[in-house]
């Protein structure tokens, strides 16, 4: 007789449960470059410290009976959600095929997925997982040869939108992977084997798929060049030349939207509307980068007061949950972008996991609409 469906349907309740089981299940050298960040990761911690203390506005007696509509429309689309997921360089160290996983779910979710430009596939089978909802991040590196190639790339598999991001002029100082003598190609220590022998069924995983490489940017590598950092990889690959000069030409070259991310002053905002981006969003790369970077959510106001009235603008950093999307929204922002929970998402459940965060984050949005007495999530 037909064996059931032995396909287990997994169930998480949280972004924070699945960070858990996340942290318990890959190699702590693969954990902490998800989770950790610069320094003394006080921006991290300020990213979150913001969302915890801010609180939304209770009312009651209003729509309790019908489902709140989510959907939303942002950058000349419609959404079935108001997020989606950030651009995450080297996803295939959270779990083997984490892009593809993210690319899925995110078509079919009908929500947007950012594909990094240090993604672990190519940027061309990302495109055609997620034909309907993908957009393209670009890091500036140091050749403007690889950065015209890429921007080509992207417009010939049909992205119609552009992200720059341009908070990477030196790559982040993450004490973490400093720590851990994590880098690219991976090493193998004493250490680093303990640490797979206690994670099996990531290490087997991961020896089936093939270590994780950056593969957009494998046909610029030169053979035989060894090994080298993170760091150093990073740099080359996202710590170009990069200002508003470089900024217009590539406005110039791309036909498509185009969206700064990485900004977080009031007067970087007005400068990238005025230089023709069609969006910003509003990131301090997950306190990734500078550690006296400002809570996201906390200099959004000032940002929203500094652009053209209806200047399209998202968020990310520090967004855990449902409500906390609801807090950006309020705060002004026009869509939000979820980072490490989809990571950890595909770490604690393969493939499967970001499909289920969406439902996770998807109902606590809903959740928390019903109780701020919305319908939906139109302004006013
Ligand atoms: C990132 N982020 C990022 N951003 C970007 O523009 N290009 C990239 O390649 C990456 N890579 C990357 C890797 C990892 C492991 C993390 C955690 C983050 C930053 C990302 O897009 C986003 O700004 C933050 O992740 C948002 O913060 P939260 O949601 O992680 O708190």
């Amino acid at each position: 007789p037909r064996m059931t469906d032995r396909r287990k349907t997994i169930s998480p309740i949280s972004s924070h449960d699945m960070r858990k089981r996340a942290r318990s299940r890959i190699p702590r050298f693969a954990f902490d470059y998800v989770d950790g960040a610069a320094g003394e990761e006080n921006a991290a911690c300020r990213s979150r410290a913001a969302f915890t203390r801010t609180c939304l506005r209770p009312r009651i007696l209003v729509n309790s009976e019908s489902r709140a509509d989510l959907s939303c429309r942002f950058l000349g689309r419609s959404w079935s959600v108001p997020f989606g997921i950030a651009p995450l360089g080297l996803p295939g160290l959270a779990w083997p095929g984490a892009d593809l996983a993210f690319a899925r779910a995110a078509e079919a979710f009908g929500a947007p997925y950012v594909c990094p430009t240090p993604a672990t596939q190519t940027l061309e089978a990302l495109r055609a997982a997620a034909p309907k909802r993908s957009m393209f991040q670009l890091y500036v590196g140091a050749s403007p040869d690889i950065t015209e190639d890429l921007i080509a790339r992207a417009e010939a598999a049909g992205f119609d939108t552009l992200l720059v991001t341009a908070d990477v002029p030196r790559p982040g100082k993450r004490l973490r992977d400093l720590r851990n003598g994590f880098g690219l190609p991976l090493r193998f220590s004493a250490g680093t084997l303990l640490d797979l022998a206690r994670h099996p069924a990531w290490a087997i995983a991961t020896l089936r798929h093939g270590a994780p490489r950056l593969a957009n940017l494998a046909p610029y590598a030169r053979p035989g060049a060894g090994a080298r950092t993170l760091a150093q990889v990073m740099a080359a690959q996202s710590s170009g030349r990069l200002d508003w000069d470089v900024f217009g030409q590539i406005r110039r070259r791309w036909k498509g939207r185009l969206v700064l991310k990485g900004v977080l002053d009031a007067e970087d905002a007005a400068l990238a509307a005025a230089a023709g981006a069609d969006a910003i969003q509003v990131s301090s790369h997950g306190g990734r980068q500078l550690d006296g970077a400002p809570a996201p959510l906390d200099v959004l106001p000032a940002i929203r007061a500094a652009v053209p009235e209806g200047f399209p603008i998202a968020l990310d950093g520090g967004v855990r949950s449902g409500e906390d999307i609801l807090k950006a929204m309020d705060a002004g922002a026009d869509f939000v972008f979820v980072g490490r929970p989809f990571l950890y998402a595909v770490a604690a459940y393969g493939p499967e996991g970001p499909r289920a965060l969406f439902d996770v984050l998807a109902n606590e949005l809903e959740a928390a609409m019903a109780m701020t007495g919305r319908k939906d999530l139109s302004r006013g």
